[in-house]
């Protein structure tokens, strides 16, 4: 049987976090050998709201050898630049004509940045589902890796498809969210507010690109308090969010261990030490990011194997791309 073509993006906005390796990467990794993949750095989409572009090549280069260092294979997968792919840009203009304004204002994301960005309501950004369904359908995957806050722009994606099959002829798959099992890991801050965040909340998120004392010193402050008040509580969530940590990155028996101290834990006879919790993360999380760390610095200095990959990734995605692009025109009359 063909495999199935997947697509998806990350936006080089920041530096990549734990957040983004288990809800995003590890699924990339687990992917590759199962289905035709197609992974690129959301550059274009960078651009609605940072502008600014003294950045952005270090941050594509970080976002690509940090994937890599991951576990991603260049051979296997496309990993490839967004820019580098003019069929997107064509498509992203085709499928323009064929959204309208009313739907894309009421877009959860775009009211959100509205909000923290009002000097800044550029149109890049009421069209960015539309990029982003460009992105996808361009390379007709039918499965989209990514987490639950980009729901609605899948959604968005198949609307748009549809129009277009509706329109031209039966041309675009519909491309559904994707994930092993639903067991999506929810990775909060180490304050116990919000998510981590590739530019913002920064002491409390922990970078792929964060060196042993950053780490060490984040972990020893994040969020505890007095322990529980009964045996076998629930977990705050910040607490939780611990616990979680521990269960990504260090052995059964020493996650099990703490998980019984907290469980026999209660006011006035607290078992469970969070000091010792956060110590035993901290060693156990350098052990997990040191060597990706180190991998994907080692890779990100090699000027010329970045660009040998990110070449090699555009042709990979073009071939594909261009592809597609020759149906469009055909369905559409626009072969001249
Ligand atoms: N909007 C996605 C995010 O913020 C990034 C993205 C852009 C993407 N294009 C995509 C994800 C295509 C999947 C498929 O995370």
């Amino acid at each position: 049987m063909e495999k199935e073509v997947v697509v998806s993006g990350i936006r080089p906005t920041g530096f990549l976090h734990l957040g983004n390796y288990f809800g995003a990467m590890r699924n990339y990794v687990r992917m590759q050998n199962d289905y035709h993949c197609y992974f690129f750095v959301a550059n274009w989409h960078s651009l609605t709201t940072h502008p600014d572009t003294k950045e952005l090549r270090s941050s594509v280069y970080r976002v690509i050898a940090e994937n890599i260092a991951c576990g991603l294979d260049p051979e296997k997968v496309a990993l490839y630049v967004q820019s580098d792919i003019p069929e997107i840009a064509e498509l992203y203009l085709y499928l323009n004509m064929l959204s309208y304004k009313g739907e894309l204002e009421k877009t959860t994301t775009f009211k959100d940045k509205v909000r923290s960005q009002p000097d800044n309501v550029n149109a890049g950004l009421l069209t960015y589902p539309v990029l982003q369904a460009a992105d996808i359908i361009i390379q007709r995957a039918v499965k989209v890796p990514v987490g639950k806050d980009q729901e609605q722009n899948l959604e968005m994606a198949r609307n748009f498809a549809e129009r277009f099959n509706y329109r031209y002829g039966d041309v675009f798959p519909m491309p559904y969210a994707f994930n092993y099992g639903n067991e999506l890991i929810k990775i909060m801050g180490l304050d116990g507010n919000g998510k981590m965040s590739k530019s913002e909340n920064q002491l409390s998120t922990l970078y792929l690109a964060d060196d042993d004392e950053t780490i060490r010193k984040k972990i020893m402050k994040a969020k505890t308090d007095q322990g529980p008040e009964t045996p076998n509580s629930t977990k705050p969530d910040y607490i939780q969010n611990l616990f979680t940590l521990l269960s990504l990155v260090s052995k059964d028996d020493v996650v099990a261990k703490f998980e019984q101290d907290f469980n026999a834990s209660s006011a006035g006879n607290t078992i469970i030490r969070y000091g010792d919790l956060k110590k035993q993360l901290a060693e156990d999380m350098i052990g997990f990011i040191r060597p990706i760390r180190e991998r994907a610095a080692e890779i990100q200095a090699d000027t010329q194997t970045m660009q040998k990959l990110i070449k090699m990734g555009a042709e990979k995605a073009r071939s594909r791309a261009s592809e597609t692009l020759h149906i469009v025109r055909q369905s559409m009359n626009l072969n001249y």
